[in-house]
């Protein structure tokens, strides 16, 4: 059994490099490439977004097929597109639902997303691919889970597969009016908190969760905080006593051909561990670029999606009767920051730049090319989060030798260790408390570092550009999960 290859179809509303909001994206745009270096034959399915036409196949060549899809009482068509040359991967392409500017945020959110589940499933009867497990991502693609189970796996053709549910986020959960039960051709005994009633609406995300052979989550501390009140969502109870033994953590890690100091086009100068003395060219000449004073004092990098999730509320706080953000500017540094997101901290970062004009750099936008430039030029990288599933930023900032500062939870307390000088071992600060003082408080020791004992900064540089958090691990722990479902 264990010879024949798996086969493995990945499904997700965002896949690197060609749609992206978010770190979704760039894991589902990572592993499976890794997991076919392993010898699994991974594919990926996903919506043609109308921001893809013309940027990464328009070629009718790349048209597989066409055929109709029915939600409830509609029917409609969509067309296949594949691609190869990366990973092999379906296209979903519907003009009524996907070709608009953004990937979500749309009253119809449900039923466009009904109709890829469904539009996936389907896939399977035109193409010459019967998957050993379809590998679902947040809520986008729960339904899929429960249609496999309850709709599907009636017909032989479905009958073997299995399923497994990532959750990237409990946060966002697909919940839904009870009327939409009828586009997934559900009867109303669909509706009980057995299945995926949640306060009276639907939960796109429990259907995975529910149907889901297999729950995994993206670090095993997060795996674990998910099963308590302050982190479930509301779901903390279904998922601690009911379908605990079905959730996994597996870390993320990050695509070392793509965050790599030592080819990164984006970089002004490249650099490795050992000639890690270039990185601060990368400082000057950012400076330079970007307008900001051209001295070499410590730049603290942020690149995140500006949201409550991120813990940017902590710099409206207090300490000597200081928002912790002028009080942070008080110290000689420099603030890049990159990032879109809600309103209040977007004019919040919009106000520092403002004050401090010479001393930041507030983008907000998203650009990845200038990320990359970013954890290059930063001397330490701000991740603060109220919750972190897993957290990319700050593993791509230790490969750029970046020093960061976190908020011990989630993913960031699986992957930075805060210094230890006696030992020197560790990779970064920690705070644990959700609060400005203690997040001003690790800054203010990182600037210690950082101005007085330059040696130990510099080790701690080391120590992260040293960390391994290739996919390798990931794709070998995904496999064993594979293995022990089908
Ligand atoms: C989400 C989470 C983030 C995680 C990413 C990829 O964006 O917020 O912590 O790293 O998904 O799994």
């Amino acid at each position: 059994m264990k010879d024949i290859p798996l086969k493995c179809l990945f499904v997700s509303s965002e896949v690197a490099p060609y749609a992206k909001t978010g770190g979704l994206a760039d894991v589902v745009g990572a592993l499976p490439k890794k997991l076919r270096k392993h010898g699994v034959d991974a594919r990926v399915a996903m919506p043609y977004y109308q921001s893809m036409q013309g940027k990464f196949f328009e070629h009718d060549e790349h048209f597989l097929t066409s055929y109709n899809v029915q939600l409830g009482w509609r029917v409609q068509g969509v067309g296949i597109y594949y691609d190869d040359h990366i990973v092999p991967t379906y296209f979903l392409k519907s003009d009524t639902y996907f070709a608009r500017p953004e990937l979500y945020s749309y009253k119809d959110d449900d039923e466009r997303f009904a109709f890829f589940c469904k539009g996936v499933l389907e896939l399977i009867r035109h193409i010459d691919f019967v998957p050993d497990i379809i590998h679902c991502n947040d809520w986008q693609t729960g339904p899929l889970c429960l249609l496999l189970k309850d709709k599907y796996s009636h017909d032989p053709l479905y009958a073997d597969i299995k399923s497994i549910y990532t959750i990237h986020n409990m946060k966002f959960q697909g919940i839904f009016g009870r009327e939409r039960l009828e586009l997934l051709e559900l009867s109303p005994d669909y509706m009980s908190q057995e299945k995926i009633e949640y306060h009276g609406a639907i939960s796109y995300m429990k259907a995975g969760l529910i149907y889901a052979d297999k729950i995994t989550t993206v670090s095993p501390t997060y795996a674990e905080e998910i099963k308590t009140y302050e982190y479930g969502c509301g779901l903390d109870r279904l998922l601690s006593e009911k379908l605990n033994d079905k959730i996994e953590g597996i870390l993320n890690g990050i695509d070392y051909d793509i965050y790599n100091p030592k080819t990164d086009p984006h970089l002004y100068v490249n650099y490795t561990y050992r000639s890690i003395q270039r990185k601060k060219q990368n400082k000057a000449m950012f400076q330079k670029e970007y307008g900001l004073q051209e001295k070499d004092c410590m730049l603290i990098g942020i690149v995140s999606r500006l949201t409550d999730q991120k813990g940017f509320d902590l710099m409206q706080q207090t300490i000597d009767h200081l928002w912790v953000m002028d009080k942070i500017m008080q110290l000689d540094v420099q603030f890049v920051v990159l990032g879109t997101g809600e309103q209040e901290y977007e004019d919040m970062f919009r106000h520092l730049a403002y004050k401090y004009r010479e001393r930041t750099g507030v983008f907000l936008a998203f650009d990845e090319a200038l990320a990359q430039k970013i954890y290059a030029a930063s001397d330490v990288f701000l991740m603060p989060s109220l919750f972190e599933p897993c957290g990319l930023g700050q593993l791509m900032a230790m490969r750029y030798g970046s020093v960061p500062i976190v908020r011990k939870t989630g993913g960031l307390k699986d992957t930075v260790m805060h210094y230890n000088r006696e030992t020197k071992k560790g990779t970064g600060f920690e705070f644990e408390e959700y609060s400005g003082y203690w997040m001003y408080k690790k800054i203010e020791e990182a600037y210690e570092y950082y101005n007085e004992e330059p040696e130990h900064f510099k080790q701690i540089q080391l120590n992260g550009m040293k960390k391994g958090f290739s996919w390798d691990d990931a794709a070998k722990a995904y496999m064993k999960v594979y293995r022990d479902i089908i």
